[in-house]
């Protein structure tokens, strides 16, 4: 089947980031570095990946911090240069976007996820765009967006990221209720936000990668608010369910929720093994560490 080429991709970054205070006073939390790098750098290089070529951020107040970040860095660059440190030039390389290339828009106040989606309708007009959010952060041998863009080459409709959670951690996610299981795309027949414990539809959650239709934006523009009071993504999405398809993706790669304490700790501990300049040393201090642990129970 050949569906419209997916080049937009929406980045809401406009949340208050309050598991991570006082840091996120003055950080935005995707500027946060996993080893050497901000979040959002993981993200912007998955989307690339993908053949993304217009990105798209919803910020709030106090996220200028993520806008000088794709900026070029005229003096730095110079000084560099001048002291020959080419292969730092190169690393700064990826964090320059094409003028045009990126474009912001605010949300004004933190009414959900959905309601930060919205925020990008202009600019996503009638196309299929992605949604990545920066602080699910994927290690994968081929990144997860692109893995999602292939498949949605064959179904077209919507599409979200899934994997596996324990029936005790469901209630922290959306749910897909599963309808046709096609191993690793998965027809929903169904999908609930943050469902009450014990009532969740099945153990598949759905993680911060999606490719949507248009008229998902049509369906936020009801603003119904949803679980927490806020506008839900994942009900706009759950309306498209018998009128257009959505699929959920058991993508192949590890998840790390950056936007919780414990996610972050495990994705630098991990993200720092898998690289070679630090693995070595890194690693030896990891096993020092467990071996004081287990010395001392
Ligand atoms: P989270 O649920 O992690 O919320 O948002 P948060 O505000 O970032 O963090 P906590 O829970 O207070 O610690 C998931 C994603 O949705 C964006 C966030 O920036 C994050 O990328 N978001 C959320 C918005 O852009 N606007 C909102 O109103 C809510």
């Amino acid at each position: 089947m050949k569906q419209k080429k997916v080049s937009k991709a929406v980045f809401p970054v406009a949340g208050l980031g309050t598991r991570f205070l006082p840091a996120t006073k003055s950080i935005p939390k995707e500027i946060m570095t996993l080893v050497d790098r901000p979040l959002i750098q993981y993200a912007i290089d998955e989307a690339r990946a993908a053949g993304i070529k217009e990105f798209i951020f919803v910020t709030s107040r106090g996220k200028s911090a993520l806008e000088d970040y794709f900026d070029s860095a005229p003096e730095l660059e110079s000084a560099l240069r001048k002291s020959g440190k080419d292969h730092l030039l190169d690393i700064l390389k990826d964090t320059n976007m094409d003028s045009g290339a990126i474009a912001y828009v605010r949300q004004n106040r933190p009414m959900g996820l959905g309601h930060a989606v919205w925020c990008a309708r202009r600019l996503i007009g009638n196309e299929p765009f992605a949604v990545l959010l920066p602080d699910d952060v994927i290690a994968a041998e081929k990144p997860c967006l692109q893995q999602m863009i292939e498949a949605y080459a064959e179904t077209g409709g919507n599409m979200v990221a899934a994997m596996e959670v324990s029936p005790d951690k469901a209630s922290s996610y959306g749910v897909l209720d599963i309808g046709n299981d096609m191993g690793s795309i998965v027809e929903a027949k169904g999908m609930v936000e943050k469902p009450p414990k014990g009532t969740a539809p099945s153990n598949l959650a759905v993680i911060g990668r999606y490719i949507l239709s248009p008229k998902v934006m049509t369906n936020l523009n009801r603003m119904k608010q949803g679980a927490g009071g806020e506008i839900q993504l994942t009900d706009a999405i759950a309306e498209e369910i018998g009128d257009g398809k959505v699929f959920g993706y058991r993508f192949r790669g590890q998840r790390y929720d950056c936007g919780s304490k414990a996610g972050f700790l495990q994705a630098t501990v991990a993200f720092g093994l898998a690289r070679p300049d630090l693995r070595e040393e890194f690693g030896a201090y990891l096993n020092d560490m467990v071996a004081l642990q287990k010395a001392a129970q």
